[in-house]
């Protein structure tokens, strides 16, 4: 069986990829930037866009992972010619919020899929633990986290469980035609999880509080005036009512999900 891994460099998506050669499947990882890639042996690396996906990427494959972005439906019309049969949609929670800019492009996605005539997965993570990279200039550089709502009280999943779920969707035959929601199976508030980075880094990390408006004068360089609105929203939501944390990992893969300790753990030298 050969595996297409479209968003192959990204942070779930490079799991993906591993998880595939672990299992003994070939892959094709594409990417727009192949010359840069670095892949374990073995893989067969693609360059190519998803904005403007070329037919001749989807030759020979069987199944496919697939990243939201570019022309989704053109790109399953070519799988599905070249004689593809499964399709593992990284989609988000965020399709289920009440919100048009940043679900908007996964719920097209997650239509196109459906639509397609391929059996098909959708994964709906929520807050990837990745988002915590954010934090590690000024871990490194202060020991502090700087930001708002440190009482939101979220469940930041670990992009290898993501990773290992997508896999078993490709190569099981349990989750074709289902939706996944993901999440870790904790619950810590922002103020924990700085406490969880400086446990597995062995240092003290400390959250100082901010307020939304300091914040997002301070962030306005690098986020957009609306992205801000919308994580402050998120947040103060979290803050108000804690995410609830939910067993799909431990029920599709039999063991519990990781831990933001263990997230902190793989991550320790971004944070050092
Ligand atoms: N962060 C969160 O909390 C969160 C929560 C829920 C859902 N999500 C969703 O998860 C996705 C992000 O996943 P991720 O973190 O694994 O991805 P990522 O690290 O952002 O990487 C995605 C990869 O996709 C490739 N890519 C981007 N545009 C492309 C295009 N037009 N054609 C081909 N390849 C393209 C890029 O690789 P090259 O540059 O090598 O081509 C990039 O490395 C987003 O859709 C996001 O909405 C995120």
């Amino acid at each position: 069986m050969r595996v297409l891994v479209t968003g192959a460099t990204g942070n779930v998506g490079r799991h993906v990829v591993d998880g595939l050669v672990a299992a003994g499947v070939e892959v094709r990882a594409l990417t727009r930037r192949p010359a840069e890639a670095a892949f374990a042996d073995g893989v067969e690396v693609v360059g190519g866009d998803l904005e403007t996906p070329d037919p001749a990427v989807f030759a020979g494959v069987d199944r496919l992972y697939l990243f939201t972005a570019g022309k989704t439906a053109t790109v399953l019309e070519h799988a599905k010619h070249a004689g593809a049969t499964r399709v593992v949609l990284l989609s988000s929670m965020s399709v289920g919020f009440d919100d048009e800019q940043v679900g908007e492009s996964h719920r097209v996605a997650e239509e196109a899929v459906a639509d397609s005539g391929l059996e098909w997965t959708h994964l709906r993570p929520g807050m990837f633990a990745t988002n915590l990279l954010e934090w590690a200039t000024s871990i490194r550089t202060d020991g502090v986290v700087r930001e708002p709502y440190g009482a939101a009280a979220q469940t930041a999943i670990h992009e290898v469980d993501i990773a290992e779920v997508a896999v078993a969707a490709l190569l099981t035959d349990k989750h074709v035609g289902q939706v996944l929601a993901l999440t870790s199976a904790e619950v810590l508030t922002k103020v924990e999880q700085a406490e969880a980075i400086g446990a597995a880094i062995g240092k003290p990390v400390r959250f100082e509080e901010l307020s939304p408006e300091q914040w997002k004068a301070e962030v306005s360089d690098e986020v957009p005036g609306w992205v801000a609105d919308w994580l402050l929203g998120i947040w103060a939501g979290a803050a108000d009512v804690p995410e609830t944390p939910l067993s799909t990992v431990a029920d599709v893969l039999g063991r519990p999900a990781r831990t933001l300790k263990e997230w902190a753990t793989d991550h320790a030298a971004d944070f050092r």
